[in-house]
């Protein structure tokens, strides 16, 4: 039975993945979990959020042999024509990158994504960015059906021409409420979300984090399927989008009405 779309699970990505029908996603959108301890990250993250930070659910076993298990599960789902969009620092960007071409997809872009601030270091330069890996599924031969829409609504980064693989958009300061150390911003995932998907289209996020793709769905009218292994993470995720319903149509009192409404 094909897993109900327009949802998100509380679920291994893994797993999930196995549930959904071959070749019926049109976008892979995700931010995968970095491989490194909250213990370690600096002082940009004050103490509560790297205690939500240590509820995210890490890596434990090889990077690489991780990367290549859920980008296989993924390259099933994703219809021949999909895109995808995967974030990554730069610890492992090598295996993520590796993975990618021992699949079969086709890089189009390495787009870099600088925020305001970076983890503090004594005895080396301070990152302050993040790599966002553009890619297909689609051979050279039939680049003409790839998805990529240039919209010119508004522009990142003042004087710089849109089209610029240099993204400069801020990290969102997150008031009150629950903060989550690793949230990306809206500014990025839509970008990332109408640049590579039409309306309607099916994106896959997962490893779904406090939820920013799937909002950015919300948003623009696309359908989505997110997974979040760790159970406070995916509630801080279900929050987060029954407040953007509820802020949309004014109508949803909750997740599971919105959800009854719209499960296909
Ligand atoms: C870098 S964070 C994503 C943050 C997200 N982009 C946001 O805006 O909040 C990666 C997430 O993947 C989750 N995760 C790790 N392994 C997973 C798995 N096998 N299946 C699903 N989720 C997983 C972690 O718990 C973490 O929340």
């Amino acid at each position: 039975m094909a897993l109900p779309i327009n949802t998100v699970y509380n679920l291994d990505c893994i797993e999930g993945m196995e549930q959904i029908e071959p070749e019926t996603v049109d976008l892979l959108l995700t931010d995968p979990p970095f491989g490194i301890s909250f213990d370690k990250v600096g002082s940009q993250y004050n103490r509560k959020q790297k205690e939500l930070g240590k509820l995210y659910t890490e890596v434990k076993e090889d990077y690489y042999e991780f990367t290549m298990q859920w980008l296989r599960a993924a390259w099933r789902v994703m219809k021949p024509t999909a895109n995808g969009f995967i974030f990554s620092g730069w610890n492992h960007l090598n295996d993520i990158l590796n993975s990618l071409s021992n699949i079969g997809f086709r890089l189009i872009n390495h787009i870099i994504w600088k925020y305001q601030f970076g983890v503090f270091t004594k005895k080396r330069f301070v990152s302050s960015h993040y790599h966002i890996l553009y890619f297909t599924k689609l051979p050279q031969k039939n680049d003409n059906l790839r998805t990529f829409n240039r919209i010119l609504e508004y522009s990142s980064s003042p004087g710089k021409l849109y089209f610029e693989d240099v993204w400069i958009i801020k990290r969102d300061y997150q008031k009150g409420g629950e903060k989550t150390p690793t949230r990306l911003p809206l500014a990025v995932t839509d970008k990332c979300v109408r640049m590579g998907s039409k309306e309607n289209d099916l994106v896959l996020e997962p490893f779904m984090g406090s939820g920013s793709v799937v909002l950015s769905c919300i948003h623009h009218n696309r359908r989505f399927i997110g997974f979040e292994i760790s159970e406070p993470i995916y509630n801080i995720a279900k929050r987060r989008i029954a407040q953007t319903e509820q802020q949309l149509n004014g109508k949803s009192d909750n997740l599971d009405s919105w959800l009854s409404k719209n499960q296909k």
